[in-house]
């Protein structure tokens, strides 16, 4: 209580995804260029198979995160009406080139392709976005392996404010293949206990305001809001949605738990730069490997 007799509120501390993703990129950088010296240039292929224009913006982009940090990058673009067969021969071919450390499918692929069997036609050694069931596996049992890079940079976001997570509570919302379930096995691998909700979750707010930590991976606005989060929780939005304005928000209500928590992260400036910041260290990481 203050003089005033009012609980004083602090307003929540931002995780900076741009500067941290400034700071590890400059260590892909170094690590890059100590790579090259021994004559390994780490090298990204991206397939991009259709004209969905949101998977044009991102392919572009994850090329000049390549080119900004020294890797060596080749973005392959198909007609919508490309085969599967002809897809996963040039992926098969892309798994024998010794210039490529990481290959990467933009997803969604045109109705006509398996997503699945693409995915599992990379082999693991490549497999930087993390999402062949082998990758999966290694993640479910402990093993090395490509962690997916969203989830991986969420926990890059905690590891950088010093966060203790043996002992505390998890809660994510959320069970995609891409962020959700990765996410709870990344917590559990650093001795928190984790509950995994879900759109047939019964009473959410009753787990999240028991949670340490919430990660938001819905792609709804207003998922979680300040009556839902524990007084100095920690809160990562993963959600990229637009609001009625059309502005980009996330799946967390910022202005209201901004109020509540003690850590959290915006939307944009947050998680979104950190998902390419970890495909670079994936796929540099790939490279060393091969050395
Ligand atoms: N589509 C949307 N996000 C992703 C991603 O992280 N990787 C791939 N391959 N496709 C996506």
């Amino acid at each position: 209580m203050n003089h005033s007799g009012t609980t004083p509120t602090a307003t929540a501390t931002n995780i900076d995804g741009v500067a941290l993703s400034a700071q590890l990129r400059q260590d892909v950088t170094r690590r890059t260029l100590a790579l090259k010296a021994r004559g390994i240039t780490p090298g990204l292929a991206v397939l991009l198979v259709g004209d969905n224009p949101a998977s044009q913006v991102y392919v572009r982009n994850k090329v000049k995160a390549c080119a900004d940090s020294g890797l060596h990058s080749v973005l392959e673009r198909y007609d919508a009406d490309m085969t599967e067969a002809a897809l996963l021969a040039r992926i098969d071919a892309l798994n024998r080139d010794p210039c490529i450390h990481g290959i990467l499918v933009q997803l969604p692929v045109p109705a006509h392709i398996d997503a699945n069997k693409v995915i599992e036609a990379i082999s693991p050694a490549k497999d930087v976005d993390g999402f062949h069931i082998a990758s999966a596996g290694a993640l479910m049992v402990g093993q090395p392996g490509f962690w997916p890079c969203t989830p991986y940079g969420c926990m890059k976001m905690l590891e950088s404010i010093g966060y203790e997570l043996r002992g505390k509570h998890a809660v994510v919302i959320g069970r995609s293949n891409i962020v959700g379930k990765p996410m709870a096995l990344m917590l559990l691998q650093n001795n928190a206990t984790v509950t995994l909700c879900h759109s047939a979750t019964s009473n959410l707010k009753a787990m999240t305001l028991q949670a340490d930590v919430i990660v938001a991976a819905v792609g709804k606005r207003n998922v979680l809001t300040a009556d839902m989060v524990k007084p100095g929780a920690v809160v990562i939005d993963v959600g990229m949605n637009r609001d009625p304005q059309g502005k980009l928000c996330g799946d967390v209500d910022y202005a209201g738990v901004r109020e509540v928590a003690s850590y959290i992260t915006p939307v944009p400036g947050g998680v979104g730069p950190m998902t390419i910041t970890m495909l670079l260290v994936n796929t540099l990481e790939s490279a060393e490997r091969s050395a």
